[in-house]
């Protein structure tokens, strides 16, 4: 596998580029976006307070460790880092990859870029680490995840009932994947 080699590359979509995330980037914004009521309602990372200081020790802690690849979302035009977006933990025994996705600029919601970086990860999961099947989580109320991982080619392979406590009651964990293509790269 490719793996240290390809932690370092940038994976060019259309609109937007995924690069590794630095320190640097933890920045006001990446703060608010982590502690943003609406932004986190459906992460598990929602129930801890995120300083500047607990993000970059998170993030050198990714960043260190090659079960994981974690990217900052950068618009072409412009350059603006608009959310992250993480492949982890990896499975190199079974060549899994879990995804996880935060599009932490709301005005950036609803415009396709959450599915555009889903593919790009997914065609850097098959295509560089030469991994064998990608894999997400999210609630059941996530709606837009849900869909974001659809389009990109995910299908549901499973619930897990009423599995996650969220706003005052217990909803489900809708389990996805995709296989990578066989004899095929991805696209
Ligand atoms: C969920 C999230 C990733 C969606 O990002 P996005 O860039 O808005 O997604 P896209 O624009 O690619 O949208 C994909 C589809 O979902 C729809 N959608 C987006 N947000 C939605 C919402 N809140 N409710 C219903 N549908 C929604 C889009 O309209 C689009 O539908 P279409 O294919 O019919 O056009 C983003 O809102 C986010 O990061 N939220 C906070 C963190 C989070 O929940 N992460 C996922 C954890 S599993």
């Amino acid at each position: 596998m490719l793996m240290s080699e390809g932690f370092s590359r940038v994976v060019e979509g259309e609109r937007i580029n995924l690069r590794p995330l630095r320190i640097e980037d933890v920045t006001d914004a990446y703060c608010r976006w982590m502690n943003d009521p609406v932004t986190n309602q459906f992460l598990e990372s929602r129930f801890f307070q995120h300083s500047r200081e607990s993000l970059k020790e998170y993030v050198r802690s990714k960043s260190g460790d090659t079960s994981y690849a974690f990217f900052a979302v950068i618009l072409k035009d412009g350059g603006r880092h608009i959310g992250n977006i993480k492949l982890g933990p990896i499975d190199s025994v079974h060549r899994l990859g879990d995804i996880g996705i935060l599009m932490g600029e709301k005005d950036c919601w609803g415009k396709g870029y959450a599915t555009e970086a889903i593919r790009l990860i997914v065609r850097y999961a098959f295509n560089v680490l030469d991994l064998h099947k990608v894999t997400a989580g999210c609630y059941a109320p996530n709606e837009g995840a849900i869909k974001a991982f659809m389009r990109a080619g995910f299908s549901k392979e499973g619930v897990r009932k009423e599995h996650c406590y969220y706003n005052g009651s217990f909803v489900d964990d809708v389990l996805l994947g995709l296989v990578r293509p066989v004899g095929n790269n991805h696209r």
